[in-house]
C-alpha cells in the first residue's frame, strides 16, 4: 500500500510535472507526408544518389547539390517545380576504386563533402574521390567547363561518413575535418592567397580529442572564424566532471600568418571553450548536434549575433529521446574567449590557471608577437570559462523527440513584432516549425518529410524565397515555409498562431502576411479568435443517427488541432456524464442505446479560450417500426432511407463533421490532409471502422448511418453458452452415474478381465 503511495506521488510529481511543462510541445496539427495542403517539393533522380550537400545561389533561383560522383545545379526559381540545369559527372578513377577497395572501404565513390562559393563567380568543390581528396573550382554557371582539378589531401575529409565543415573567405579555404589517420591537420587553412601560408593545428597535448565537427561560419565583426563541433572531454579540465562528450566552440582568425620561429605555419589564435547547453543544476545536454547563426537586424551591434544549437544528451539511453534547443550569444563567446586560459601541465597531468595578462590571449595578430609570447599562445587554448546559453536557459526541451538539424529565421508578423521560427528535423523524419512567444515555444505545426527515420545531411533555409531545402539519401526535398491556406476559416487561421500567416477578411481566406505591413486579422500570442474573427459559426450541423435500442454507438468527432480540449456535451451544453458514457483517446464518444440516450450529443473543441461545436449527432430510434427487429433474428445492417438518392458517397472513415463555411472545400477534401494526433491509436482507430455514414451530395439534412450491433451476437452467444453448460453438466451426471454403478456392480469386472483373457489366450495361442 505504501509502495503503491509512493509509487502515486512519485508520477505526479515527477512525470505530471514533465508532462505539464512538455505539454506546449506537443505540434498542434500535423499533415502526413503526401498530404494534400502541405505539399512538397522533390527533386529526384535514380542516377543521382547521397545528395548530401547543398549551396543555394545569392538571388536563392539555383540550387547546387554535391551528391555521390556527379555535382548538380537544380532551378528552384518555380514554386511549384524543381528542375535540373547542369550536371557535372564526377566519379572517381578506375586505379583509385580498386585502391581503396583492396583497402576494405565501403565507400569507394567520389562523396563530394564540401561545396562552397569560392568568389561570386566561381564555386569550390571537393570530393572523397575513394580515399584520395580532390578538389576543383568551377564556374557556377556552367559546371561542366573548366576541369580543372586539384589535390586537397590537407583539406578535405577522405571518408564520407566523416562529418566535415568548411568555410571560405577572400578566395581561401577553413576546413575543419580529420584527414590521415593522426587527426593532426584537423583544423586548416587551404589555397592560402599570395605569400600567405597554409595553416595548421600545432601537436600538442590535448589540443583536440577525437573532434566531431558540426559547423564553421565567419565573423566578419571579428574577423575569426568560429567552430562548432563535439569531443572527447577532459576529466580534468572540464567544468562537468562526470561528461565524457563536450561540446565546443573554437576559433581562428582568419589575419593569422603563423609565427616566424615558433608556431611557423601553425595557427597562433586558435582557443576553444565549452559550449554547456544546461539548465541549473538540471542534466546537461552535452552532444551539439547543429548548429546555426542568425545575424541580429542591420541596425543592431553585431556582437548580438545568435546561434541556436540543437543538443542531445549522452546520459540517457536512446529510447529516452531528449533533446533541447540553446541559444549562446557572441557577446559570451567574445568574453570567453579575451578571459583567463588553463594550461595542462604534463608532468602532474594537471591543468593550471593562466591569466590572461594584458588582455593578449585570444585576440587576433598574435603572429607578429615575440616567442616569449608565442610559446604561452602554444600551451593556452582552452578558456577558463564557459559558454552558458542566453539567460542561463534552454529555449525548450523534447522527450519526445531527437531533434538532428535545425534552421532559424526572424519573421515580422502582422503587427510589426519579429518572431524567431525554428525548423526542427527530428530523427522519425518529421519537420517542426516553432515559434518563440514570450510565454514559450509553441510548434505551429509537423510536415512528415520520411515515412522511415532518416538521418538528414543538411537543411538549408531561403528566407527570400521562403522555402527550405533538405538534403537526404533520398533527393532534395523543398518545403514552403507556410501555407497559410490550409487553414479554412479565420478561427483556425487565428488558433494556429503562424506568424506567416492571418485572415483577410476580405478575400475571406488566410493569407501569407507581407512584408509591407498589413491589416490581417492575426494574434501570434495568444490566438484570441473572438478579438479577431467576426465570422465564425459556433455550431456543426447535426447529423441525424440512427440506432436500435442495446447498440452499442460510436460518435467519431476530431479536432484538426491537438491542442485543443474536447467535450462531448447535450444539446443543454451539460457534459456527459462519465459512467453512461466513454470518450476515447481519439475522442470518439462510445455507449449504449437506451430510452434515456436517445438525445442530441455536441462534440466542443476549446482552445485558447475559443470554443466551437465541430460536430453534433441526433441519436434516434429508426421511424419505421416495423424494421425493428425480434433480437433474436439477424438483420442487415442499416436500410433507413433506402429510398433515398442512391448515389450518396461513402466518406473516409476518417471524417471530421467541421461545417465552418459554406466557401469552403468539401469535405473529402478536407479530411485526407491531417495526420491524427496520437498516431498509434488513431490509426487503430482509422483502420477499424465501425461505421459508415453516408451523405448526401446533394442536401444537407439525410445521413444514413449504419452500425453494426453486437446484440444478436451476445444472445448467440449466451444461448450456445448455456446449452454447452447443459450438456457438460449433463456429461458429468451420466459419468459419475457410471462410475457409481462400476463400484456396487463389480460382476462386470470378470467381463473385462474376459475380454484381457481373450488377448491372453490369443497370445498363448500364437506362442504355442
Ligand atoms: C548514401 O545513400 C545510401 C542509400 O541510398 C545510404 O545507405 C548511405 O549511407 C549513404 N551514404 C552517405 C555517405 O551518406
Ligand atoms: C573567381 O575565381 C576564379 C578562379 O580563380 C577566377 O578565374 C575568376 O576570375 C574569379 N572571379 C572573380 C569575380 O574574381
Amino acid at each position: 500500500m505504501a509502495g503503491l503511495c509512493r509509487i502515486w506521488i512519485f508520477k505526479v510529481l515527477v512525470l505530471g510535472l514533465i508532462d505539464s511543462s512538455h505539454a506546449s510541445l506537443r505540434p498542434r496539427v500535423s499533415f502526413s507526408q503526401g498530404s494534400s495542403e502541405r505539399l512538397l517539393g522533390l527533386y529526384h533522380s535514380s542516377s543521382v544518389k547521397n545528395s548530401s550537400t547543398l549551396l543555394l545561389s545569392a538571388d536563392a533561383d539555383t540550387l547546387f547539390v554535391g551528391a555521390r560522383d556527379a555535382l548538380l545545379s537544380l532551378d528552384v526559381s518555380q514554386p511549384d517545380s524543381i528542375t535540373l540545369k547542369d550536371k557535372l559527372e564526377w566519379a572517381a578513377s578506375p586505379q583509385n576504386i580498386k585502391t581503396c577497395t583492396v583497402a576494405s572501404k565501403t565507400d569507394c565513390g567520389n562523396f563530394i563533402s564540401i561545396l562552397q562559393f569560392f568568389n561570386s563567380t566561381h564555386l569550390y568543390a571537393c570530393g572523397t574521390n575513394a580515399y584520395k581528396p580532390q578538389a576543383l573550382i568551377i564556374p557556377a554557371s556552367s559546371l561542366r567547363t573548366g576541369r580543372d582539378t586539384k589535390d586537397a589531401k590537407n583539406c578535405c575529409p577522405s571518408s564520407s561518413t566523416q562529418r566535415n565543415t568548411a568555410t571560405i573567405v577572400d578566395e581561401e579555404l577553413y576546413t575543419a575535418t580529420k584527414v590521415g589517420y593522426f587527426g593532426v591537420k584537423v583544423i586548416s587553412r587551404c589555397h592560402s592567397r599570395g605569400a600567405r601560408n597554409n595553416l595548421e593545428l600545432q601537436n600538442v597535448p590535448k589540443l583536440l580529442q577525437e573532434p566531431e565537427f558540426v559547423s564553421s561560419t565567419h565573423i566578419a565583426s571579428e574577423g575569426k572564424i568560429l567552430l562548432f563541433f563535439t569531443e572527447v572531454g577532459d576529466l580534468t579540465g572540464d567544468s562537468f566532471l562526470n561528461s565524457f562528450t563536450v561540446s565546443r566552440v573554437a576559433q581562428v582568425c582568419t589575419n593569422d600568418n603563423g609565427g616566424s620561429l615558433t608556431l611557423q605555419k601553425r595557427w597562433t589564435s586558435f582557443a576553444k571553450s565549452q559550449l554547456v547547453c544546461q539548465q541549473g543544476d538540471e542534466l546537461q545536454f552535452n552532444k551539439l548536434q547543429d548548429i546555426v547563426k542568425m545575424s541580429p537586424a542591420d541596425d543592431e551591434s553585431p556582437d548580438n549575433t545568435l546561434f541556436y544549437g540543437v543538443f542531445t544528451s549522452q546520459w540517457l539511453a536512446a529510447s529516452s529521446s531528449l533533446s533541447a534547443v540553446c541559444a549562446f550569444s557572441l557577446t559570451d563567446i567574445k568574453a570567453a574567449f579575451s578571459g583567463d586560459y588553463k594550461t595542462f601541465d604534463l608532468n602532474v597531468n594537471h591543468w593550471n590557471h593562466q591569466p590572461n595578462v594584458d588582455g593578449k590571449l585570444g585576440k587576433c595578430g598574435l603572429f607578429n608577437d615575440n616567442d616569449r609570447v608565442l610559446n604561452i599562445v602554444k600551451k593556452s587554448f582552452l578558456t577558463e570559462k564557459v559558454v552558458r546559453p542566453v539567460d542561463k536557459k534552454l529555449i525548450f526541451s523534447s522527450t519526445e523527440e531527437r531533434y538532428s538539424r535545425l534552421a532559424v529565421q526572424r519573421t515580422q508578423a502582422a503587427n510589426g513584432h519579429s518572431y524567431t521560427i525554428l525548423y526542427l528535423l527530428t530523427e522519425s523524419g518529421f519537420l517542426h516549425k516553432v515559434v518563440l512567444l514570450a510565454k514559450g515555444p509553441h510548434v505551429i505545426e509537423e510536415i512528415q518529410i520520411f515515412k522511415q527515420p532518416h538521418t538528414v545531411k543538411n537543411i538549408l533555409l531561403s528566407t527570400s524565397k521562403g522555402v527550405l531545402f533538405i538534403g537526404s539519401s533520398e533527393g532534395v526535398f523543398r518545403v514552403p515555409v507556410s501555407n497559410c491556406s490550409a487553414y479554412p476559416n479565420c478561427a483556425e487561421c487565428v488558433l494556429a498562431r503562424d506568424p506567416f500567416c492571418g485572415w483577410d477578411s476580405e478575400t475571406r481566406a488566410c493569407a501569407t502576411v507581407s512584408r509591407m505591413g498589413s491589416n490581417l486579422r492575426q494574434d501570434v500570442e495568444s490566438g484570441n479568435v473572438n478579438a479577431q474573427c467576426t465570422e465564425f459559426k459556433h455550431t456543426a450541423a447535426t447529423v441525424t443517427r440512427i440506432a436500435r435500442l442495446n447498440e452499442i454507438v460510436v460518435l467519431p468527432c476530431r479536432s484538426r488541432s491537438r491542442l485543443a480540449d474536447v467535450t462531448w456535451r447535450f444539446s443543454d451544453n451539460r457534459v456527459v456524464p462519465q459512467l453512461m458514457y466513454m470518450q476515447r483517446a481519439d475522442d470518439s464518444l462510445v455507449f449504449t442505446v437506451t430510452p434515456e440516450t436517445l438525445k442530441t450529443y455536441l462534440c466542443v473543441s476549446e482552445e485558447l479560450g475559443f470554443k466551437q461545436t465541430i460536430a453534433a449527432f441526433a441519436v434516434t430510434l429508426p421511424v419505421f417500426p416495423r424494421s425493428f427487429p425480434p433480437p433474436s433474428d439477424r438483420q442487415p445492417d442499416v436500410t433507413l432511407n433506402s429510398d433515398e438518392d442512391p448515389k450518396t458517397e461513402p466518406i473516409s472513415d476518417y471524417y471530421t463533421a467541421f461545417e465552418f463555411d459554406e466557401s469552403e472545400p468539401t469535405k473529402e477534401e478536407r479530411t485526407d490532409a491531417f495526420m491524427t494526433p496520437d498516431r498509434t491509436n488513431e490509426k487503430k482507430a482509422r483502420t477499424n471502422p465501425q461505421s459508415t455514414i453516408n451523405i448526401n451530395t446533394a442536401g444537407k439534412d439525410i445521413v444514413c448511418v449504419a452500425q453494426k450491433s453486437y446484440y444478436n451476437e451476445m444472445v448467440a452467444f449466451c444461448l450456445l453458452f448455456v446449452f454447452c453448460l447443459f450438456v457438460f453438466i449433463a456429461f458429468v451426471v451420466l459419468w459419475r452415474r457410471s462410475m457409481r454403478c462400476n463400484k456396487t456392480t463389480p460382476q462386470k469386472q470378470p467381463k473385462d478381465a474376459e475380454s484381457d483373457n481373450i488377448w491372453q489366450t490369443e497370445l498363448d495361442e500364437q506362442k504355442s
